[in-house]
């Protein structure tokens, strides 16, 4: 059985927390393996990804609420799981986000982390990392908080360091392997390559348009597929 739902249905937990949710999708992993659980709400800082997610997940268990996480207005232990997916490298101060997550969690709750990975690569998931860096650094340009990615040691030395909290389990998911990309992915992969270019400001132009063709280069050799990543699961300690 997948470790996650195995852990999910282990727990029986019934309120859950999404923070920097975006457009839901790790939500729309979890309900999708597990059925328990009561409520789930989803928060971001952004107001158009809370309006799409809304917009795609009809669900009356599911809610989104545009809120910053760094300051929440939910009550102290409120809630049984609290997750954050593929945000560690998007946050400017990691301590604060943790207590802050510490805060809202029940005394016997669980913090669920997902972060992708930048080692223990194949070529082919070497791709999608070169490809994250080259958007985390267009992102950084306009004065966004975007990182790159940490390694799985890297991961586990920021959360064994939280105060207050220790990790319970830890393990890379295990995501199924791509072997080659149809001509239909590959095209996906390069319309959002061209669309990540587009958020260059003119005068880094020439710069970036040097970066994009190698990166596209990458692909065409050794095609692409997705970083694994870390899972962890957090307790009070
Ligand atoms: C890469 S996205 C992850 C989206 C989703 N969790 C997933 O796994 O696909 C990171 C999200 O964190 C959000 N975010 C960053 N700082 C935040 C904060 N202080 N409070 C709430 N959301 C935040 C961003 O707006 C962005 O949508």
């Amino acid at each position: 059985m997948n470790r996650l739902k195995e852990f999910l249905e282990s727990t029986q937990k019934k309120t859950f927390l999404d923070i920097g949710t975006g457009t839901g999708n790790f939500i729309h992993q979890i309900t999708s393996m597990y059925e328990e659980y009561e409520s789930f709400i989803g928060i971001d800082t952004s107001a158009r990804l809370i309006e799409m997610a809304t917009k795609h997940t009809p669900n009356d268990k599911v809610s989104f609420i545009e809120m910053d996480a760094y300051d929440m207005t939910f009550p102290d232990n409120h809630f049984d799981v609290v997750c954050l997916s593929n945000s560690l490298h998007h946050l400017s101060n990691i301590p604060q986000m943790f207590q802050a997550m510490k805060r809202v969690l029940k005394e016997d709750g669980y913090i669920l982390i997902q972060e992708m990975i930048k080692d223990q690569l194949s070529e082919m998931q070497q791709s999608h990392k070169l490809m994250h860096h080259f958007a985390a650094r267009i992102d950084r340009l306009s004065g966004d908080t975007h990182y790159e990615t940490f390694t799985e040691q890297e991961i586990i030395d920021i959360l064994g360091s939280q105060e207050g909290l220790s990790i319970d389990q830890e393990w890379i998911l295990d995501v199924p392997r791509h072997k080659e990309n149809s001509k239909e992915e590959l095209d996906y992969i390069y319309n959002i390559l061209e669309r990540v270019m587009s958020r260059v400001p003119e005068d880094h132009q020439e710069e970036f348009i040097k970066e994009k063709e190698q990166v596209k280069q990458y692909i065409e050799k050794h095609g692409y597929d997705g970083c694994p990543s870390v899972f962890a699961v957090l307790k009070k300690q």
